[in-house]
């Protein structure tokens, strides 16, 4: 049943709103609801530590400890640590599997859910002041949880995320996810400690006129996205790259449009990873009614074969990123 029935209005609290919605499902047992929370107050504190970036160089040069008495370490890890922590505490995820970590955590508890994390989205631009985020994506494992997790736990295709979505560390943090009924963005306040229901319902304009891609790798683009691309500056589109996947994603989700991280001759396969970057946002991207592919297939569609797996990526609006598919399917023949 459609957990859009009850329209909260904005102002409501993320608290408020994760018991609303757990309220409209029968047998809910909160696990989910708390997996969010958590996930939530991770943010939080990541967003602490982000705002003081510029400061660590200065902090590290009288002393390289921060207030816990732990040792300055390079945000992603840190962000990792957080993430981690928050996530395994209350029980309720018994694997984990991070951008940050080369094999999945079994955290060996009887926990029903695994998640997918990237805990620092776009790090090259943490020295820069620039936004970033933290993407997450949370499955049911499909063996019986308190047994020992296997592949079969870990690699499971996209269409089958319970839940996704991402924090985004920029002019103000928000916090946007959907448990598969739509998609809901919540604005945090830091002088009181909450996030405000500030986007109820987002939805992606079916149509846009923003491409967002790295063009400096042009030449080794395939020529599918070179025509692509020629379009765009033919209708005269604007371009637009942040070089945060989670920023690029959150502009064109709100205005319309395209990204693209399709493969390149130092990528083959893409650079972005299926489970812990192009999954979860696949999933919110058609949540909100756009698209999200490889040019040749629907991510969500893809049986991972490996925790780090790369795949291309073209996401937004889904006339365009239909338009591309287009272009894919006349090249093949
Ligand atoms: P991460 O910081 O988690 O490694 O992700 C970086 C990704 C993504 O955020 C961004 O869109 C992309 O890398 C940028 O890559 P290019 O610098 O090759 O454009
Ligand atoms: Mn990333
Ligand atoms: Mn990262």
């Amino acid at each position: 049943m459609e957990d859009s029935r009850i329209a909260l209005p904005i102002g409501t609290t993320l608290d408020r709103f994760i018991k609303k919605k757990q309220d409209e499902f029968q047998f809910a047992t909160g696990e989910l609801s708390q997996l969010l929370r958590d996930i939530a107050l991770a943010g939080k504190v990541v967003n602490r530590e982000i705002n003081k970036a510029g400061l660590i160089n200065i902090v590290g040069a009288i002393g390289s400890q921060n207030i816990q008495g732990e040792e300055q370490q390079k945000l992603d890890v840190l962000a990792n640590i957080r993430f981690i922590r928050a996530l395994t505490k209350g029980g309720e995820a018994s694997v984990i599997i991070s951008e940050e970590d080369e094999e999945f955590t079994d955290l060996q508890n009887n926990g029903k859910y695994m998640i997918a994390i990237d805990p620092l989205d776009g790090s090259s631009n943490i020295d820069v002041n620039v936004s970033i985020g933290t993407i997450f994506s949370i499955y049911r494992r499909v063996t019986p949880p308190g047994s020992s997790v296997t592949l079969d736990d870990v690699l499971q295709p996209g269409r089958e995320q319970v839940a996704a979505g991402y924090l985004l560390y920029g002019s103000s943090t928000m916090l946007v996810y959907t448990t598969g009924h739509g998609v809901n963005g919540f604005t945090y306040e830091p002088s009181l400690g909450e996030y405000f229901l500030s986007h109820p319902n987002m939805e992606i304009p079916r149509d846009g006129k923003v491409y967002s891609i790295n063009d400096g790798s042009y030449h080794s683009f395939p020529p599918a996205i070179r025509t692509y691309i020629e379009n765009c500056r033919e209708q005269g589109f604007s371009a637009r790259y942040i070089g945060s996947l989670v920023a690029d994603f959150h502009r064109n989700l709100l205005k319309g449009g395209v990204y693209m991280y399709p493969s390149t001759a130092k990528d083959p396969k893409g650079k972005l990873r299926l489970m812990y970057e192009c999954n979860a946002l696949a999933f919110l991207i058609e949540q909100a009614g756009g698209s999200a592919s490889t040019g040749q297939e629907r991510i969500l569609d893809l049986q991972p074969e490996d925790l780090h797996q790369r795949v291309p990526l073209i996401i937004g609006s889904t006339n365009m990123v239909e338009a591309v598919e287009e272009l894919f399917r006349g090249q093949e023949g």
